[in-house]
């Protein structure tokens, strides 16, 4: 870094779980060019906004915050702004347009040139814009600092093959690309090795895991993913493996098998439904129909009885009908989802639904919506009314870790996913990655409450690293791209076509 002084930086993250984990890596490389963690609540050197497309409110927030920041950078000599992410993919030099004082802009494939930017944009008085139209380094060949001492994100993979004609994640995420297995294993086992209890696998399609490998000495593999999870099993000190987001249309009966006989993954799946309509979801691109989903549901709890089950919904697709949203209240019924993530309809430029005829009247949709949250609701409260009583094993979580002094409780997550505030009475030695078992004695319809005291309480290796407050470090994992690092500053796409050594 230019200007001697050591810089302080600050992350803000919007979106999904790979946006999380992408600041993870700009952290890492941000620190490795010498900057600072700016501490909680102080005015950084730095702002870097890793941003989220998916939604057209999306947009509407990153400029509002931009507009809060701009008098804060004029107060602030020397102060930077980048903007990275799938808006900066999607906007480009708009970002500029639309706020001039930022100093950076760089899209999902080139993170790794982030210091080099805000390196020559401070050099030259110039903001720079980088955009490429392809995957440039993995993102897990680059440094990370990780967030949490006991839990971890591992990519199995980045992009997506898929076309669900609402989605504007292909376009900003590009092509589908895979990560060998054994990077994948040997990047848990680092994790694992400094105390690391549980891992999240992450991919947009991870069923599609083993078609599309970087590495053209890897062989395609339809049973790829069966065998990752099934090999995760042996690692010895890893407690809880989950994954997202699987895909109902190539969700395979292997994957159940693995999931069901491997102790350490959880029985927890996050299974994405969209629609209950089998015309909505044609119309969506997604090839699986109702039946096939619930039938997905049914194999799956038949193998795991106690699995939660999560979802996804869109509500007001273009052409949903009053009968088509109450096809997806009877899947909704009838799947008794733990939780679901429930959207209303967002026309997405460049998506074929964005342009489809019938576009849903806005309170139309609102009302939908507000009738599908009203029954989810029901239904939540219910399924965890069904486990007061039950015995429960808690990773203590941070964020809300700390004892509650009105209630007494500490929060831990269960090992379905559940969040749950239990009472841990005089145990003052509880800490943030440490394992307790209680009993549920209560249900609402986010949480649940275990107020019975704790059976047992297990001080684990993540519990001190988060007492220290010592973080896991990964030395970057796996084969690079064969890409150039970083060249001119083009708006235009600097590579073109295929680059990601998933085709010849
Ligand atoms: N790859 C994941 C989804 C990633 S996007 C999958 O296939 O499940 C996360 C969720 O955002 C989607 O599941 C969908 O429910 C929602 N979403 C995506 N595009 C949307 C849009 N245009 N409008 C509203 N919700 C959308
Ligand atoms: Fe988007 Fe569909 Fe790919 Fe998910 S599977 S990222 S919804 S295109
Ligand atoms: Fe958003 Fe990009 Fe994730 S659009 S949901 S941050 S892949």
């Amino acid at each position: 870094m230019s200007g001697g002084q050591v810089k302080s930086y600050s992350v803000r993250t919007f979106g999904c779980q790979m946006n999380v984990h992408d600041s993870e890596r700009i952290s890492g490389l941000l620190e490795d060019a010498g900057y600072v963690a700016a501490t909680d609540g102080a005015d950084a050197d730095l702002v870097v906004f890793n941003t989220c497309a998916i939604r057209e409110n999306a947009d509407n927030k990153l400029y509002g915050n931009l507009s809060h920041l701009a008098p804060v950078k004029s107060a602030r000599p020397g102060m930077q702004i980048a903007v990275g992410g799938c808006l900066a993919q999607k906007d480009k030099d708009v970002v500029l347009r639309k706020a001039p004082w930022v100093d950076v802009v760089f899209g999902t494939h080139n993170i790794g040139s982030l210091p080099a930017l805000l390196d020559r944009a401070r050099h030259n008085e110039q903001a720079q814009v980088e955009i490429l139209d392809s995957l440039e380094t993995f993102p897990s060949t680059l440094p990370a600092r990780r967030d949490s001492a006991y839990s971890g994100w591992v990519s199995v993979s980045v992009g997506c093959n898929n076309t669900c004609t609402f989605c504007i994640v292909p376009s900003l995420r590009g092509k589908e690309v895979d990560r060998r297995p054994g990077d994948v294993l040997a990047e848990v086992r680092a994790l694992v090795d400094q105390g690391v209890l549980e891992v999240t696998l992450l991919g947009q399609n991870v069923n599609a895991y083993g078609m599309s490998f970087a590495d053209p000495d890897t062989p395609r593999n339809r049973g790829a993913f069966a065998e990752l999870l099934r090999a995760c099993g042996d690692i010895e000190g890893l407690e809880r493996v989950r994954f997202t987001s699987p895909h109902p249309a190539e969700f395979t009966d292997d994957v159940i098998e693995a999931m069901a006989q491997t102790p350490n993954i959880c029985p927890q799946l996050h299974m994405p439904l969209q629609s209950g309509s089998d015309r909505v979801l044609k119309a969506m691109r997604r090839s699986y129909r109702k039946k096939k989903f619930l039938g997905i549901l049914d194999r799956v709890r038949e193998a795991m009885p106690h699995a939660a089950i999560t979802t996804d919904i869109i509500v007001g697709f273009p052409g949903e009908t009053e009968e088509d949203f109450l096809e997806t209240l009877d899947v909704v019924e009838k799947a008794r989802f733990s939780s679901a993530f429930t959207f209303q309809y967002s026309a997405r430029p460049g998506t074929p639904a964005a342009t489809m005829d019938d576009q849903v009247p806005p309170e139309v949709v609102t009302e939908r919506y507000q009738r599908l949250i009203a029954l989810q609701e029901r239904i939540c409260l219910d399924e965890n009314t069904r486990l007061i009583g039950s015995d429960v094993e808690l990773l203590v979580v941070a964020d809300e870790g700390r004892k509650n002094s009105a209630t007494g409780r500490m929060t831990g997550r269960a090992r379905d996913g559940r969040l749950v505030h239990f009472a841990a009475g005089d145990r003052t030695d509880i800490r943030p990655g440490d394992v307790v078992t209680s009993t549920i004695t209560g249900a609402a319809p986010h949480h649940l409450v275990a107020d019975a005291g704790v059976a047992s309480v297990r001080r684990t290796r993540a519990g001190d690293a988060h007492e220290a407050g010592t973080l896991p470090t990964t030395a970057p994992v796996g084969v690079g791209l064969g890409m150039p690092t970083i060249g001119a500053a083009p708006i235009e796409p600097a590579t073109s076509g295929c680059g990601t050594g998933g085709c010849s």
